[in-house]
C-alpha cells in the first residue's frame, strides 16, 4: 500500500459524519458535498461505499490510495461524467441528479477536468485541441486565441503547440489535457494522477500551475500516488481504501534547503 495515515482528525471514515475541516469552514460556501454515496459498476462490489464529505471553495487538496480503490471514480462522480448508484452530490450548489440538461453544460464549463487517460482529439494540432472549448462556448476568435495561447504557455508547450497530441510524448500530452482544463478559466479543477508521466522538473512545474490557480480561488482536487507531493504542501488528503473515504492532513514536511556556497 502507497500509505496509510494514522491520525483521523474527522471522526473516522464513513461513520456518517461529514468529513470537513473546521477551520475552513468559515466565510467559505461548500463547492463539494457527498452525502451517503455509493457506486457499483454493476457487479455487486460497490466501488465507493457510503461515501460523505464536503471541500469548501477555494481549497486545495489531495486524494490518495492503493490501485483501484476508487479514487478516479469519485473524481468522475464529482466532474459529472457517471452518476451515483445511491446517494447526493452537490457541486457549487448544485444537485447533480436535478441539474436539468440544460444547465449541465455550465457546470462543465465551470469544471476542469484532466482524466488520467487523457483523450485528446488526434486529428488537429495541440493548440487547436485547447481553442476548441473557448469556440463551442461562443467566445470570439481573438480572446479564444489569445487565451488558448496563455494556457499553452502556462503549462509550457508553446515550441509544440503545432504538433498534434500524437506527435507529443505522454507528459507532453499530459500537459496539453492541463491546458485544455483551465483554458475555460474553471472554478474547479479536479486533476486525475497529472504528473504520473512526468520527471520531477515538468511536475513541480505542473503542480505550480495548480498553486497559481488555487493561489486565485479555485477549488482544486488532485488525485495522485506521490506521497512527497502531498506532505511538501501540508493540504487536506481524502484517502480513499476499498471505496470507503477519510478525511486527513498530514504534517507537511519542510523541503531540505540547499546548501549554501
Ligand atoms: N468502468 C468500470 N466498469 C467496471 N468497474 C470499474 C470501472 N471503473 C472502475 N471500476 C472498478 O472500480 C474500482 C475503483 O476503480 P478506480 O479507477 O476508481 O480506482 P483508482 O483508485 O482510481 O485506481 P488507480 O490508482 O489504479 O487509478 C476498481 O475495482 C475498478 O476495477
Ligand atoms: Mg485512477
Amino acid at each position: 500500500m502507497f500509505f496509510c495515515p494514522k491520525a483521523d482528525r474527522s471522526g473516522g471514515a464513513n461513520t456518517g459524519t461529514f468529513l470537513y475541516d473546521a477551520a475552513l469552514s468559515y466565510h467559505r460556501p461548500t463547492m463539494i458535498e457527498f452525502r451517503h454515496v455509493f457506486k457499483s459498476y454493476g457487479r455487486g462490489l460497490n466501488a465507493l461505499s457510503d461515501v460523505n464529505f464536503d471541500v469548501a471553495a477555494g481549497e486545495l487538496l489531495f486524494i490518495a490510495g492503493p490501485s483501484g480503490a476508487g479514487k478516479s471514480t469519485l473524481l468522475k462522480l464529482i466532474a459529472g461524467l457517471i452518476e451515483p448508484s445511491r446517494g447526493k452530490i452537490k457541486v457549487n450548489g448544485h444537485e447533480l441528479s436535478r441539474l436539468p440538461a440544460r444547465a449541465r453544460p455550465y457546470l462543465r464549463r465551470a469544471v476542469g477536468v484532466i482524466l488520467q487517460d487523457v483523450h485528446l482529439l488526434n486529428d488537429r494540432s495541440a493548440f487547436d485541441n485547447v481553442v476548441l472549448p473557448l469556440i463551442v462556448t461562443g467566445h470570439d476568435t481573438a480572446t479564444a486565441h489569445a487565451r488558448a495561447r496563455a494556457a499553452i504557455d502556462k503549462v509550457g508547450l508553446s515550441s509544440k503547440s503545432k504538433l498534434r497530441p500524437v506527435e507529443l510524448s505522454g507528459g507532453d500530452q499530459q500537459r496539453l489535457a492541463i491546458a485544455r482544463a483551465i483554458v475555460n478559466r474553471p472554478a474547479l479543477l479536479i486533476a486525475d494522477e497529472p504528473t504520473a508521466n512526468l520527471d520531477d522538473a515538468s511536475a513541480q512545474r505542473i503542480i505550480d500551475v495548480f498553486l497559481d490557480f488555487h493561489h486565485v480561488g479555485v477549488t482544486t482536487l488532485i488525485a495522485t500516488h506521490d506521497r512527497d507531493l502531498i506532505t511538501r504542501h501540508g493540504k487536506r488528503v481524502l484517502y480513499v481504501d476499498h471505496g470507503r473515504v477519510s478525511s486527513h492532513v498530514l504534517p507537511s514536511k519542510k523541503q531540505p534547503q540547499e546548501p549554501q556556497p
